[in-house]
C-alpha cells in the first residue's frame, strides 16, 4: 500500500477546526431554524408537532430535541411524492429517490443551496479520505435517482478533482478505464469493488499494480475484515463513506484515512442522536442503538429526528470537534433471528473472511422448513481446488462458537453467485409468510 503524504498533513476546513463548544452553539442556532422551517412549511410536521404538544419555540437547547416527534420512512412514503417539501416546487433544483424493497419510492428534494452544502460535505468527506485536488476520481456508484453517483461526483468536483463518472456496471469496462485513465481514487460499494478486483484477476491484471491509492467505500455495511481483504488485494487505503438519501446522500459522514477508526458525522449539517430502537429513549454517547438525524441546514426537505434503522454508537472526535460513529454493524431490518439469536450478515462476513478457502461473496438464505428459522450461508470458494467440506465446516463451527448459532454452509464454485453492481443483497428470505 502506498504511504500517503497527506496522512502527515491532514487538511481541515473551518468547521472542522472549531471547538466542540462552538459546534454546539452553531447546532443550537441552526436547529432552532430547522424546526421552525419544518413546522411552518410542511403540513406533516405541523400536525406531528401539534399531536406531540410541542412547538418550535419550546426548543431552547439541544437537550430539548427529545421532546420532538420522530420521523419514519413511512411518513415520507405517506407523503409521496412531494408532500415533505418545505419550499415551493419551483425552488427544488434536483430530485432523487430510493427504490426501497417494498412499495413506493422515497422521494427527496434539494434546493440549489442544499446542493451546494451537499457538494461541500462531499468534498470534506473525500478530503478526510485522503483525496486531494488534482486527483483522478473514478466514480462507480450508480448515477441516476440513487444519490451515490451524483452525490460523490459534485463533492469531487468541488474539491478540484478530475471526475470520471462511469457509474455502476459493465465490469470489464471499469477495469479497462482504470488501466487507461489511471485514477488515484475509486468510489464504489465494497461488494462491487470486489467484483471489479475479481475481473482484474480474470484478465490477468495484478490488482495491486493499478494506479489506485484510495477506495471510498459505502452505501452498504462492510467490516474491518473486508477492509483488510480489499487493502491487501488492491493495495489501496479503504475508507468508509456514509450517507442516506433522506438526510442528504453520500457524505453525511466519512472516516479519516489516517485514523480508520470510526466515521466522522458532519454534525454542522446533520445532528445525530442514538435512541433505543424499542422505546425511543435517547441514549448517551457510547451506547449502542438506532441512529437518528435532524437536518440543520436543509431547505427543500428538512428532516426532524429521522429514524435511520442503522445501528451504531457515537464516539468523541479525535482530530475534529464532530463525533464519530462506530462502523455500522447492520440495519435493524437486516437483523436475522435464527433460533432466538440475533445475527447480522456483517457477522457472517467477518467470520467467513477468517476461513482461507472462502471468498467474500456470500448470501444468507433464510428458510423455515419446520417451525424454526434456518440459515444457510451460500458462499463461493476462492478457487476450484478448495476442500469445500472442510471450509464449510470451519465457517459453521466458527459461527457456532462466536455467535452461538447453528448454520449450514453451501460452498459454491468461484463465480457461482451473481455479483451486485451496487448494494449487495445479503439476505435471501425464502420463509414465505414470516410476519
Ligand atoms: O446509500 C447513500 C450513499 C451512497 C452512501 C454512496 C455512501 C456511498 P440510500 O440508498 O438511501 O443512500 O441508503 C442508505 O445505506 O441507511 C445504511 O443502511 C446504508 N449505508 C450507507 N452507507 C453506509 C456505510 C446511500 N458506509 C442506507 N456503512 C443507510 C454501512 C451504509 N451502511
Amino acid at each position: 500500500m502506498s504511504s500517503l503524504p497527506e496522512i502527515a498533513s491532514r487538511v481541515l476546513d473551518d468547521a472542522e477546526r472549531t471547538s466542540v463548544g462552538e459546534l454546539r452553539a452553531l447546532q443550537t442556532e441552526r436547529m432552532a431554524w430547522s424546526l421552525n422551517h419544518a413546522y411552518a412549511n410542511v403540513p406533516h410536521y405541523t400536525a406531528a408537532f401539534d399531536a406531540a404538544g410541542v412547538h418550535p419555540r419550546d426548543f431552547k437547547e439541544l437537550a430539548d430535541l427529545k421532546h420532538f416527534p420522530f420521523t419514519a420512512k413511512k411518513d415520507l412514503r405517506d407523503n409521496y411524492p412531494f408532500g415533505m417539501f418545505a419550499v415551493p416546487r419551483e425552488h427544488v433544483a434536483r430530485i432523487h429517490a430510493s427504490s426501497g424493497t417494498t412499495g413506493k419510492a422515497t422521494v427527496v428534494g434539494y434546493t440549489a443551496a442544499d446542493l451546494e452544502n451537499w457538494a461541500s460535505v462531499g468534498a470534506r468527506s473525500l478530503r478526510a479520505a485522503g483525496v486531494r485536488p488534482g486527483d483522478r476520481v473514478h466514480v462507480a456508484y450508480g448515477y441516476g435517482l440513487f444519490t451515490g453517483g451524483l452525490g460523490v461526483h459534485y463533492g469531487a468536483e468541488v474539491l478540484g478533482c478530475t471526475v470520471i463518472p462511469i457509474s455502476g456496471g459493465q465490469t470489464a469496462r471499469q477495469v479497462q478505464l482504470i488501466q487507461d485513465f489511471e485514477p488515484d481514487v475509486i468510489c464504489v460499494t465494497p461488494s462491487y469493488l470486489l467484483a471489479i478486483v475479481d475481473e482484474m484477476e480474470k484478465q490477468g491484471i495484478d490488482p495491486a499494480s493499478t494506479s489506485l491509492r484510495i477506495a471510498v467505500l459505502g452505501a452498504e455495511p462492510w467490516t474491518d475484515a473486508m477492509r483488510a481483504e480489499i487493502e491487501e488485494r488492491l493495495a489501496v487505503h479503504a475508507v468508509d463513506i456514509y450517507g442516506l438519501s433522506e438526510v442528504m446522500g453520500p457524505g453525511v459522514g466519512n472516516e479519516d484515512v489516517a485514523e480508520k477508526d470510526g466515521t466522522y458525522l458532519w454534525e454542522d449539517h446533520f445532528y445525530p442522536e442514538i435512541v433505543d430502537p424499542e422505546t425511543g429513549e435517547v441514549l448517551p454517547d457510547g451506547a449502542k442503538g438506532e441512529l437518528v438525524f435532524t437536518s440543520l441546514t436543509k431547505q427543500a426537505m428538512p428532516v426532524v429526528r429521522y429514524l435511520t434503522r442503522d445501528l451504531t454508537r457515537l464516539l468523541p472526535g479525535l482530530s475534529r470537534p464532530m463525533r464519530r460513529m462506530e462502523r455500522i454493524t447492520g440495519r435493524s431490518d437486516d437483523m436475522m433471528i435464527v433460533r432466538g439469536v440475533n445475527l447480522f450478515p456483517s457477522q457472517i462476513e467477518e467470520e467467513l473472511l477468517t476461513v482461507a478457502g472462502l471468498a467474500p461473496h456470500f448470501v444468507c438464505v433464510l428458510t423455515r422448513p419446520g417451525r424454526l428459522d434456518e440459515l444457510c450461508v451460500r458462499v463461493e470458494a476462492r478457487e476450484a481446488e478448495v476442500d469445500r467440506g472442510a471450509a464449510a465446516g470451519r465457517l459453521a463451527s466458527g459461527v457456532k462458537e462466536r455467535f452461538g448459532v447453528t448454520i449450514t454452509v453451501d460452498v459454491l464454485d468461484p463465480g457461482g453467485l451473481e455479483r451486485s453492481q451496487g448494494k449487495a443483497q445479503r439476505i435471501l428470505d425464502l420463509r414465505g409468510d414470516h410476519t
